[in-house]
């Protein structure tokens, strides 16, 4: 099995947002020299991909996620040269880059839209999705993302155009073969460049049927998947992973089959939803339940078999940090972060770090909807406000969900601005920088930093962690989740008390050796285990049950 393994499925990628990763100028942005010059970190680290949120030219409604110019690098991140050279550089310690494919939509200043927008006769009209009044109103339902109708009235022809998140992100049309050309000519020059690979942005809704209301899994999606895979990458050596909201196994396997040529790998985010009370919105938070969360997980590990492959991760720019939502980021915040690390990385799949998830970087509270940055946070407190609610809960929720939570600056050090930046930061950093920061992780040998490095270097070491067969212990207390990796004879256990109270573990197996834990102490080998909060450990088993 290990001669067939591919090199994105040893891979461990870490995620950089590069507003927000290092500033090598003082403008206040981080930049493409700002990344650069913190390759050695990441190698220390020992990840081998980095997925890196767009750094394309944008007009920033978006925060890059919405593009004017596919082949231009932001002038606040640097310039062709720099992208070029952070290519090789990372290259030289092998790190690949992944690109963020964002091809649902475009700016509304990318050339296609400003063209289209001149009038239903020009050539680019249909690059975007374009519909007329329905008595005199918008054509349906459909919802942006971020709040409000996903159809904008445009004035000079009359008619609306379609745009899923915001208004300055007219969706792209990918009914049309030109739009799909352009868009694979696009990514053959990326190719070109040498990445490895593309993170493709709500890919699941490119085949949407805009007039019958179908956004997510539209009936052509996979027929557009298999064409891409045929015109660009297909004939690299490259990674892509879908972000698809609306998988099911069922789904994603349909996505990462090899044998269908369509994509390595899917982001599924049933676990993600698991807080969210049902038919609500994301920002209407219920408490997570463990029991749940393990037949959500253990489900997706199961499932895919050889049709499919895992992505494994808590936390990206869209999501809070997960330290702040399902851990503890007071009292037990080293702990509980290197329980979710120990319990994620150990599972079967391609494991995703979000920068600062290594050093355990927190939520970061504000007080006023002035400190947010984020579209979406900002459309939907202007949303709720005039449906009546009151402005303190929905701070609270934008304080539990909001996107500026993980999108505040690296912490490098405990210096001003923590070292991301010598000028004014574009986001406030969290003020806990003083004392969560790179410097003191890489100078504290406890520290979740090394946790995360142990974890990586037990992925590049043992095979067992990559095609291990994965078994769910079912009969422990709901709050401790445990399960079996195993292969060729060698299974290793993995225990994670997912509470802040204490545990027990009936451990029926003899232990061999601890291969990484979280507490200091030693374990007994058998028998009956205390597990303090967070506490979490992965050993070599002996022998069978007894
Ligand atoms: C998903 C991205 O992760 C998010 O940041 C973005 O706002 C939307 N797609 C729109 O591109």
């Amino acid at each position: 099995m290990e001669q067939q393994t591919k090199w994105w499925q040893k891979a461990v990628v870490y995620q950089i947002y590069p507003r927000s990763f290092q500033d090598s100028n003082g403008d206040g942005v981080g930049d493409l020299l700002g990344i650069i010059g913190r390759l050695d970190y990441l190698q220390l680290l020992g990840i081998t991909a980095i997925w890196l949120s767009p750094v394309y030219q944008s007009p920033n409604d978006d925060n890059g996620y919405d593009i004017s110019d596919y082949e231009a690098i932001m002038e606040e991140f640097g310039t062709m040269e720099e992208m070029e050279c952070l290519i090789v550089e990372a290259d030289k310690r092998n790190i690949k880059i992944i690109m963020d494919l964002v091809v649902n939509h475009t700016s509304d200043e990318h050339k296609w839209f400003i063209e289209a927008k001149k009038g239903k006769e020009n050539p680019y009209r249909d690059y975007y999705i374009w519909c007329d009044p329905v008595n005199g109103d918008v054509p349906n339902e459909i919802s942006s993302t971020f709040s409000g109708s996903a159809w904008e009235f445009d004035a000079t022809s009359g008619q609306y155009f379609l745009h899923l998140f915001s208004k300055k992100q007219p969706d792209l049309n990918w009914a049309n073969t030109n739009v799909r050309q352009e868009i694979y000519n696009m990514m053959n020059f990326w190719l070109e460049k040498g990445v490895g690979g593309f993170r493709m942005d709500v890919i699941d809704l490119i085949g949407k049927l805009p007039d019958q209301g179908l956004t997510g899994n539209g009936p052509l999606l996979h027929q557009y998947l298999q064409e891409m895979h045929q015109a660009t990458f297909g004939s690299h050596d490259v990674m892509t992973v879908g972000e698809t909201w609306g998988a099911t196994p069922e789904i994603a396997k349909q996505y990462s089959d090899p044998a269908r040529k369509e994509l390595s790998m899917v982001f599924q985010f049933e676990h993600i939803g698991l807080d969210q009370q049902e038919g609500k919105e994301k920002w209407d938070i219920k408490p997570l339940s463990i029991g749940a969360l393990k037949r959500v997980l253990s489900k997706w590990q199961t499932a895919l078999g050889n049709q499919g492959w895992n992505s494994l991760f808590w936390n990206n720019h869209d999501l809070p940090r997960i330290v702040s939502r399902w851990g503890n980021d007071q009292e037990y915040r080293v702990e509980s972060a290197k329980m979710l690390a120990i319990l994620l990385h150990l599972m079967k799949g391609t494991p995703y770090i979000y920068q600062g998830e290594e050093i355990g970087m927190t939520n970061c509270p504000v007080t006023s909807i002035e400190e947010i940055r984020d579209i979406e946070s900002i459309n939907m407190y202007q949303e709720r406000l005039s449906k009546g609610y009151r402005k303190e809960a929905i701070i609270q929720s934008i304080n539990a969900k909001g996107r500026d939570n993980s999108r505040t600056p690296m912490q490098w050090d405990d210096t001003e601005c923590a070292g991301f930046t010598t000028g004014t930061p574009w986001l406030h950093v969290n003020p806990n920088y003083h004392e969560i920061n790179v410097k003191e992780s890489l100078a504290d040998p406890q520290s979740i930093f090394y946790t995360y490095q142990k974890l990586i270097e037990l992925r590049k070491e043992h095979a067992l962690v990559i095609w291990g067969e994965y078994q769910l212990i079912e009969d422990t207390a709901e709050e401790v989740f445990a399960y079996y990796r195993e292969l060729a004879g060698e299974k290793w256990l993995v225990v994670a008390n997912f509470s802040e109270t204490n545990q027990t573990f009936l451990l029926r197996d003899v232990m061999d050796k601890v291969l990484i834990h979280n507490y200091q102490t030693d374990l007994p080998d058998t028998g009956e285990l205390g597990l303090r909060p967070y506490e979490a450990f992965a050993a070599k088993i002996k022998s069978e049950r007894r």
